[in-house]
């Protein structure tokens, strides 16, 4: 029997978004959100300084929480991060959240493809080798968004968000060239799935919106079934943990929302 439950990380509440997917197919598991709350918005921060405040950060979640596995629900974090955190702590698995890059030259009609992401993700070289391996034939736009994790945090809390900004966000994805128009845009920050409907409402044209959460979770899952264990799971409440300490109410409240207790 397994006691050990899966933590799920991110800077804020875009982990959420792969934390809703892993429950549908694992509902018999227990979950630890850690919202990294103190570091938001990870968009900005230098590689290396980025690099070892999650590592540092790990070696106390794992040591409370004794995780049976993690995901880092967060694009920004896992182009940088995953090598240092497998070398660090081996007896863990990981799993990282990448653009989904190789889906969406697989699946683009028009051959435009865009990648909306934080400008550290558009920045790094793991985003730009994802280009050079699996989309050489398509061509790609990639828009680091310096706004959009922002507006999904104020639109979780608040219910409402500027949609004059989310369409000024994403304009940028939107190019037209001869005769032929992006057809699909990857959602390569795990905030944004929550702004999808607003993009749609904004978007110049429609596009299929990609959002890689289930597909993190399903690899989640895969791993996890490789893993030795019992078939019984404890009750107990999934929690989230703030690296700030101090979670505000409306965040509680949607933390709650959501079945976790905030801590
Ligand atoms: N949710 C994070 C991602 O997937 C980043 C949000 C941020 O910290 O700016 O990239």
């Amino acid at each position: 029997m397994t006691e050990r439950p899966v933590l799920v990380f991110d800077s804020g509440i875009g982990g959420l978004s792969v934390l809703r997917e892993a429950r549908v197919i694992m509902p018999e598991r227990r979950f630890v959100y850690v919202a990294d709350d103190a570091g938001f918005p990870y968009g900005a921060w230098e590689e290396s300084k980025l690099c070892a405040r999650i590592v540092r950060l790990f070696a106390g979640l794992i040591a409370e929480h004794d995780p049976e596995l993690v995901i880092i629900a967060c694009n920004t974090a896992s182009t940088v991060v995953m090598a240092d955190l497998r070398a660090a702590y081996p007896a863990t698995p990981f799993v990282g959240t990448v653009p989904a890059i190789k889906p969406a030259a697989e699946r683009t009609s028009s051959g435009l493809v865009s990648v909306l992401a934080t400008p550290g993700t558009v920045k790094r070289q793991y985003t730009r080798d994802l280009i050079r391996d699996y989309a050489t034939l398509v061509h790609v736009r990639l828009v680091g968004s310096e706004n959009l994790a922002a507006l999904a945090e104020t639109y979780m809390r608040r219910g409402f968000v500027d949609e004059e900004a989310v369409r000024a966000e994403i304009a940028p994805c939107f190019v037209e060239l001869d005769g032929r128009r992006t057809d699909i845009v990857v959602l390569a920050c795990t905030h944004y799935p929550f702004l999808a409907n607003r993009m749609r409402k904004t978007a110049p044209w429609p596009v299929d919106w990609i959002d890689p959460a289930e597909a993190i979770a399903r690899r989640a899952l895969s791993i996890l079934e490789t893993l030795p264990q019992g078939t019984a799971f404890p009750e107990g409440p999934d929690v989230a943990v703030f690296t700030s300490g101090n979670p505000d109410q409306q965040l509680k409240r949607l933390m709650h929302g959501f079945g976790l207790q905030a801590r």
